[in-house]
């Protein structure tokens, strides 16, 4: 770890397994940590904390230095940046703001996170994989996940495409906890954050979306995620007008507005649904769960609210299950776009906070077919002509 406040140094050094490294900012050069990676790649740092003294441009300098270069190195900074800063900070591949006198357990928290980025770095965008769309700033796109029953793949779905979109299109994904009282977005992608959701439906951030983007949470695989609230009775009373402005709002932002829900058709998942480019219905083999699926295409159907651009993904898929694929169609009345193999390494990679996508040893059966969910949505990317129904957000 380096770090370049005294306090800080002293503080961290008496961790239990950390050895930090003060430097002065003049020596944080690429030509240093190059020759510290050739002398040693293990030398380099897990973590670097930019102090809360650096001049901004050198901070974002070795910020994005240190993204491009050394990816698998965090970098923190110390201290208060105004909203708009710290979106360029974020952009440039700051994980992380440390406030002064921050707490052991946050401390700790981080340098946590940062020995398991080290261990499992962002895998760059596989060979042949579609390219990120066209820079068209007016491009954007929201998918939804969404299913009638709980337990079924939406979280484990929803978190692993938006890493494997953002292998194509980094940090042009932002990926949104919807589940507004249960979500386990955070928690099932290890991530810590400072604002949540609670924050992002305040009037603060509905009327200034660069403050918004300020209570993203940065993830090492190059996704930003809007984390769900602590407390279930956090956003008890959130209105539909203001789920589909937040969605409206990370739109003007992300290419790529990946959302999360919670079981069944509740306020907030009918008013992004509303919003919805791409919908993608998951659906196990299970008898009660298709029959379910089957009713709630039906009645999305009849509220006008069914995308065109709809993705049946058949998850938990096996052979005990005593139903074929053709009858999961014959139910529901729709094709099965996607089968997502049972695969008991999911289960594994989410108790560990690591997704299966970032694993190093990849290519199962859940891996590939989430890639082929997100291949497929990818080329939904404008085509000539294409007009998106941007909303302007005031
Ligand atoms: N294809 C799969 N193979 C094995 N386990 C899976 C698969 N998809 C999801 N799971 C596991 O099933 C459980 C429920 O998944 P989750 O994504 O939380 O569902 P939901 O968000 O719909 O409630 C989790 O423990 C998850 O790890
Ligand atoms: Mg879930």
């Amino acid at each position: 770890m380096l770090a370049s406040s005294q306090e800080l140094v002293a503080r961290v050094n008496v961790l239990p397994g950390t050895q930090v490294v003060a430097l002065d900012a003049a020596t944080v050069t690429p030509e240093r940590f190059d020759l510290m990676r050739s002398l040693d790649p293990q030398s380099l740092p897990d973590l670097m904390v930019l102090g809360e003294h650096l001049p901004v441009d050198r901070a974002l300098a070795i910020a994005r230095d240190s993204d491009l270069r050394y990816p698998t190195i965090d970098v923190v900074v110390v201290g208060e940046p105004e909203p708009g800063l710290l979106v360029e900070l974020m952009r440039a591949g700051v994980r992380d703001v440390l406030e002064q006198g921050v707490d052991e357990e946050r401390l700790l928290a981080i340098i946590r996170r940062a020995d398991v980025h080290r261990a499992a770095p962002p895998v760059p965008s596989a060979p042949g994989a579609p390219a990120a769309p066209p820079s068209d700033p007016e491009f954007s796109r929201v998918v939804t996940v969404i299913s009638p029953k709980g337990g079924v793949g939406k979280t484990s779905i929803s978190t692993n495409l938006a890493i494997a979109m953002a292998q194509s299109a980094p940090q042009d994904v932002v990926l949104v906890d919807l589940d507004l009282q249960f979500g386990d977005v955070a928690a099932t992608l290890d991530l810590v954050p400072t604002r949540t959701m609670e924050d992002a439906l305040s009037p603060e951030a509905a009327s200034d979306t660069l403050a918004l983007k300020t209570m993203l949470t940065v993830h090492p695989a190059g996704l930003f995620v809007l984390c769900g609230a602590e407390s279930p009775a956090a956003n008890e009373d959130v209105t539909a007008e203001q789920v589909r402005r937040l969605l409206a709002q990370l739109s003007s932002q992300f290419s790529w507005v990946v959302v999360d829900t919670a079981a069944g058709l509740d306020e907030p998942t009918l008013a992004a649904l509303d919003v919805t480019d791409d919908v993608v219905v998951v659906s196990t083999m299970d008898v009660a769960c298709v029959r379910s699926v089957r009713r709630e295409v039906d009645l999305l159907s009849d509220l006008g609210l069914l995308p065109t651009a709809r993705t049946l993904a058949l998850n938990l898929a096996d052979r005990q299950s005593g139903m074929k694929v053709k009858d999961v169609e014959a139910v529901i009345g729709l094709p099965v776009d996607i089968v997502i193999p049972r695969s008991s390494d999911v289960q594994l990679a989410a108790n560990h906070g690591r997704p299966i996508m970032l694993r190093k040893k990849r290519g199962g059966p859940f891996v590939k077919a989430i890639k082929s969910l997100s291949d497929r949505l990818l080329s939904h990317a404008p085509q000539a002509g294409h007009k998106h129904k941007r909303l302007e957000v005031a």
